[in-house]
C-alpha cells in the first residue's frame, strides 16, 4: 500500500470536486487503491433520468476494473457530511465483489475519519461461493 490513508483520502476529496450532482447536490468521491499502489478514482455522476446515477464508489472501481486491476486493498470516500456516509448498498455488493473484505475509509471535509472492514458493511454477503 503505497499510500497513507490520508493521501488516499486527499485524492478522494479532490475528485469529489468534479462530481456531477446538480439534483441531489450531494457530492461524493471515492478513491480505490490496488495491491500494487496504483489509485483509481470516481465520483458520482447524475442523470436526469434519476435512476440512471452511479455512485463514486462504483465509477472508481469500474474503472480500475476496465484497466486489467483485480487486486484492490482498500477504498477511500469523502462526503462532506458531519455523520460520515458509508457506501450505499448497491455499492458494497459491488466492493465486496470486486475488493473483498477490505478496509473503507470514510472521511468528511474537515478531518473527521473511520475505517471500517467491509465484512461489518456487508455481513453474511452473498458472493460468487454460492
Ligand atoms: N452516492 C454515492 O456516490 N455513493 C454512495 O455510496 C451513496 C450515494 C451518490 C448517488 C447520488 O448521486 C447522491 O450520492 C445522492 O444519493
Amino acid at each position: 500500500m503505497a499510500h497513507t490513508e490520508e493521501s488516499l483520502i486527499d485524492i478522494a476529496k479532490e475528485v469529489r470536486e468534479r462530481a456531477y450532482a446538480p439534483y441531489s447536490n450531494f457530492k461524493v468521491g471515492a478513491a480505490v487503491e490496488t495491491e500494487d499502489g496504483d489509485v483509481y478514482t470516481g465520483c458520482n455522476v447524475e442523470s436526469a433520468s434519476y435512476g440512471l446515477t452511479v455512485c463514486a464508489e462504483r465509477v472508481a472501481i469500474w474503472k480500475g476494473i476496465s484497466r486489467g486491476e483485480t487486486k484492490f486493498s482498500r477504498i477511500a470516500v469523502v462526503v462532506d457530511t458531519e455523520d460520515l456516509t458509508p457506501p450505499c448498498g448497491v455499492c458494497r455488493q459491488i466492493i465486496w465483489e470486486f475488493c473483498g473484505d477490505v478496509p473503507v475509509i470514510l472521511s468528511n471535509l474537515h478531518g473527521k475519519k473511520e475505517t471500517l472492514m467491509m465484512g461489518e458493511l456487508l455481513p453474511r454477503a452473498f458472493d460468487s461461493k454460492f
